[in-house]
């Protein structure tokens, strides 16, 4: 850098002095032009005024005339010196300075003698500088001698010497000025950037990514994006191929096996070969979304991108989903299709679109307003309007459409849709394509059969679904139940060894795969130690809720949820307000952080929700809080994964108090972040994930008291058991990751094809009618 700087400064100053130098020496050049032109046209002037009376005085032949005649007329004006030669160059008489003119060539006076006309002559000898003018004198149209007029022209080399004088200092001042300038423009825009810049890829090489809050130099390194995107893409990529072999390394040490997007991937390739996987869910993997003049590509947070992503990159699979994105229309081609991850495109995501009314009907209303309430035992009635049915309906058959439409020349395709949005989708697929080898996983409840009961189209939702090859829950408890429902509703033959259903010809594997999240074992969203310049986590949290929220204390839990009546986010803060009765000894000492990102917001019982969670919020604040401190601070908005990662990290205990869950990941993201092996989990008994995790302290959310007595317990709990808990329950995270939770799916669905291979392909050729029969 020192070098660079040095032969920086001199190329400038050498540059700068050329260039001022080379301007400088015209300027000289065209001042004395002007001066001499000056000078000639003076002395001409002058000799014109003399001129007859000379000739008079030669054309009298008298040289004691002529003499006087000179001599008389020579101090006149400020000419140096007047002599009057004859036609043959003999100085006849002279005045001024008498060396001087036997020290003047000829020439001039030859000339003009020649050409009958005046010449002028700049001549010099080491001191002076001077002009001949010599004019031809006459007597009629005869030339009998010629008069020189000698000019001192010394003060021309006088000016131009001060001319370099001036400059010199402006050319100092110029090199200065840029030099200085130059030197600060690099250091701010240049050598700062770059210094942070390569901080930043330093800490991305080592595991420790650039701190979010304050420091922000976005601004600054924006002309860097393009190269910082590409450098931090491959800093990243190196780091996880370094965390997964470390990973695995780890657990070779151990003697077991880690799944990693990485083995996911090779997994599918080995396994599909050249099946293509077409992917359709409601929420899509990358939104264009319009912040201010920019689009921005966001990923919705969501565990299910993790997981689908490294399936669908490894066989160039396509994703279809709704493009609910505000500019989402702006990023995908012709065909509403775009290559994605943006950074390094591997597989397509094709867009479909849904009018306000389709969007309200079907998501809003049956989906959200019917099913949602419906599957989760939460006490919100589920609404079912024939509209929404309908509409429900038009827009299954929509998305299964366009998976079709994708899946055109696509030989034994592997389809696999998400979440109750889709139920009859399914069917939709596997009839048009019975080759296609079509799997649903639910992601929510499956109630009993008396609950499913009340839905009106409950047959229909259940035909649609059996059209799957492979139908996959959280838990044996749903898929029990769906099994319970399919009996009880429809003609169909059950089978709970096998877990399988089998309707009209066609068989459905019913089986339980656990949802996870992602588990490295490496400080991914690290926030090292106070020794390397940052805060530790928890540091960073009480130092955070005391700047943004005024409010200090000494234990910290923590709840993050969507806006969802199904989470008992209410139901939380009773128990915390419980808590502070019972034990008012946690009065100023305790503080719940709940973030809660707003969710279904047009639908009125999520808003209705947000409202009383405000309100219960407001009101727990206000019996307890002192100036310094309040049991509760409510983050309302969406949250991104490293900010909650970092509260993850930073706090005693974490609540999730579901009344009813699917799996819930919060609980599993939480364990995965504890790298310490600390902190507490207080788990309702109502998610999918207790079943695996009964290392938390389990509880029914309901029983506000006893969720008060939990929290009590875990934060009293000693620092062993604590670390015996979180080690056993990372463990199972660990080794049931989502990698494990795609592959298993995936294994299953290609197992079961190639149980009917023989079958299958006799009936493709023979058309779908007899893969229905023969299956
Ligand atoms: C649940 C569902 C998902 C859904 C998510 C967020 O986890 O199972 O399918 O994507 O909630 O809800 P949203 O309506 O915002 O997609």
């Amino acid at each position: 850098m020192q070098l660079f700087r040095m032969r920086l400064i001199l190329a400038l100053i050498l540059g700068v002095t050329l260039v001022s130098v080379g301007s400088t020496y015209f300027d000289v050049l065209a001042h004395k032009h002007t001066m001499r032109q000056d000078l000639e046209r003076r002395t001409a002037l002058l000799g014109a005024s003399l001129q007859p009376e000379i000739e008079a005085a030669v054309n009298g032949s008298r040289a004691d005339v002529i003499a006087a005649t000179v001599a008389r007329l020579h101090p006149f004006d400020e000419a140096l010196g007047l002599a009057v030669y004859s036609p043959d160059g003999r100085l006849l008489a002279s005045a001024g300075p008498q060396n001087l003119f036997n020290l003047l060539p000829p020439v001039t006076v030859k000339r003009a003698t020649r050409r009958g006309e005046s010449v002028a002559y700049f001549g010099h000898d080491g001191v002076r500088q001077w002009l001949e003018e010599a004019i031809p004198l006459h007597a009629g149209t005869n030339l009998n001698g010629v008069m020189v007029i000698l000019q001192d022209a010394s003060f021309i080399r006088a000016e131009d010497l001060a001319v370099w004088q001036r400059s010199f200092w402006r050319i100092a001042a110029f090199v200065v000025l840029i030099v200085g300038v130059t030197l600060l423009m690099v250091r701010w825009f240049l050598t700062r950037p770059m210094t942070r810049f390569a901080e930043r890829l330093r800490r991305l090489r080592t595991g420790r990514p650039t701190v979010v809050s304050g420091g922000d130099n976005s601004a600054e390194l924006s002309f860097l994006t393009p190269l910082a995107r590409e450098v931090e893409t491959l800093a990243e990529s190196l780091m996880e191929a370094r965390a997964a072999a470390q990973t695995e390394a780890r657990l070779r040490d151990a003697g077991e096996h880690l799944w990693t997007a990485e083995r996911l991937a090779v997994h599918v390739r080995e396994r599909f070969g050249s099946s293509r996987i077409f992917v359709l869910s409601n929420r899509e993997p990358y939104m264009h979304v319009r912040k201010g003049r920019e689009t921005v590509c966001e990923v919705p947070p969501s565990g299910l991108v993790t997981a689908i992503e490294p399936v669908l990159c490894a066989c160039d699979g396509v994703w279809v989903a709704h493009g609910s994105g505000s500019d989402d229309r702006s990023a995908v081609d012709e065909f509403d299709r775009l290559r994605v991850p943006p950074d390094d495109p591997r597989y397509s995501l094709r867009r479909v679109w849904l009018s306000s009314e389709e969007e309200s009907g079907y998501y809003d209303g049956f989906a959200n307003e019917g099913l949602w309430p419906l599957c989760h035992i939460a006490h919100t009635r589920p609404i079912f309007r024939a509209t929404d049915w309908a509409c429900y309906q038009r827009v299954n058959e929509k998305f299964a459409n366009a998976v079709l439409h994708e899946m055109e020349g696509s030989a034994n395709p592997v389809v696999l849709i998400q979440d109750y949005h889709f139920a009859l989708a399914p069917r939709i697929v596997k009839d048009a394509r019975p080759d296609a080898r079509v799997c649903i996983f639910w992601h929510i409840p499956w109630p009993n059969p008396e609950a499913f009961g009340i839905c009106p189209w409950q047959a229909e939702l259940l035909e649609g679904l059996l059209g799957a090859d492979l139908i996959g829950f959280h838990i044996p408890l749903h898929r029990n139940n769906f099994l319970s429902t399919v009996d009880r509703v429809l003609e169909a033959r059950t089978d709970r060894e096998h877990m399988t259903a089998r309707r009209g010809g066609h068989l459905s594997i019913v089986k339980p795969y656990p949802i996870s999240v992602v588990f490295d074992g490496a400080i991914r969203h690290g926030y090292g130690s106070g020794a390397d310049g940052f805060d530790p986590p928890a540091e960073f949290a009480h130092k955070l809720l005391l700047e943004e929220h005024g409010v200090r204390c000494d234990y910290l839990a923590l709840g993050v949820d969507r806006l969802d009546y199904t989470k008992g986010i209410v139901e939380r803060l009773l128990a915390l307000e419980s808590l502070l009765e019972k034990h008012p000894w946690y009065r100023e000492k305790l503080t719940l952080v709940q973030i809660a990102a707003p969710s279904r917001t047009r639908i009125p019982s999520y808003a209705d929700l947000s409202r009383r969670v405000e309100e219960t919020v407001n009101r727990v604040n206000a019996r307890f809080q002192t100036a310094r401190w309040k049991p509760v601070v409510l983050i309302e908005r969406q949250s991104s994964h490293q900010e909650v990662n970092r509260w993850y990290r930073a706090v005693d205990l974490c609540l999730v108090t579901s009344l009813h869950d699917g799996m819930n990941l919060v609980a599993k993201e939480y364990l995965a972040a504890r790298d310490d092996e600390d902190g507490v989990l207080v788990l309702s008994k109502f998610t999918g994930a207790a079943v695996e995790l009964r290392d938390a302290l389990l509880v029914n959310p309901y029983d506000v008291d006893a969720v008060a007595e939990a929290i009590h317990q875990g934060l009293e709990m000693p620092r062993a058991e604590r670390r015996i808990r979180m080690q056993r329950m990372r463990r199972q995270v660990m080794e049931y990751n989502v990698y494990r939770w795609a592959a298993s799916i995936l294994t299953d669905l290609r197992d079961l094809r190639m149980e009917n291979e023989e079958l299958v392909t006799a009936g493709r050729a023979a058309g779908p009618a007899m893969v229905r029969k023969l299956a």
